[in-house]
């Protein structure tokens, strides 16, 4: 997979984009993150990407020349399956969106910036606008971060036990069972008797039982949407 991230402060990215999971997947080749610097497509000496947004309101626009050369400088070396926006008008992130991204070759991501970019971009080139929840964030980076951590870790061999990706809590619409280590009495806390039972038969019908019941407790809208 090779993923394109356009961002106005591409130094945002590069921490979270640079450890564990994702570090690993990138030096195992299963994912290249290429940043742009949306400034290099700037305009003029001053390398301007943004103006006043007519009408009036307060904040800048980020253009759409540079954004449309930006786009299409990629574009014209390869064909993207998702030219994904990050804004809070968006369709929320969550696991089945996650799942699909996942498998995708090719995906640009266009950070949000300012008050917005122009709309015309909205309506010509991207192709899917993503929030990762209802509130605002003071860029797209952050957002477009959590999108390339959800669908790199789901990327067969990212994660070196493939099942652990799998029996995430949402994979099956459930939360997780609670997990626990060494020792098994930590100060008085003990460490649920079944599970240091050795029967897999018996541990596999507790943790389904206690994903059912945290789910129930925690996010009952979860059972709703399996039951619906
Ligand atoms: N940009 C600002 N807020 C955002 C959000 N909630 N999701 C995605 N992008 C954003």
């Amino acid at each position: 997979m090779r993923i394109d991230i356009i961002s106005a402060v591409p130094d945002i990215l590069n921490s979270p984009l640079n450890y564990s999971i994702i570090k690993r997947a990138k030096e195992k080749g299963l994912v290249e993150i290429n940043i742009v610097n949306l400034h290099d497509y700037g305009k003029g000496n001053y390398k301007q990407i943004d103006d006043y947004s007519y009408g009036g309101d307060a904040g800048m626009v980020i253009m759409p020349e540079p954004l449309y050369r930006a786009i299409t400088d990629l574009t014209s070396q390869r064909d993207y399956d998702y030219i994904i926006y990050t804004s809070p008008d968006g369709e929320l992130l969550d696991q089945p969106m996650a799942n699909t991204l996942s498998i995708a070759e090719n995906i640009i991501i266009l950070c949000g910036h300012y008050k917005g970019i122009d709309h015309r971009i909205r309506e010509h080139l991207i192709t899917k606008e993503i929030s990762i929840g209802n509130y605002v964030l003071s860029g797209g980076e952050l957002a477009a971060a959590v999108i390339c951590d959800s669908i790199i870790r789901l990327i067969p061999g990212a994660i070196t036990d493939e099942m652990s990706a799998l029996s995430d809590s949402f994979q099956d619409g459930l939360l997780a069972p609670p997990i626990y280590t060494r020792p098994a009495n930590f100060n008085g806390w003990e460490v649920p008797p079944v599970l240091l039972s050795g029967n897999t038969k018996l541990i596999r019908e507790w943790q389904e039982q206690k994903a059912l019941e945290r789910t129930r407790e925690l996010r009952p809208e979860l059972l709703e949407n399996l039951e619906g």
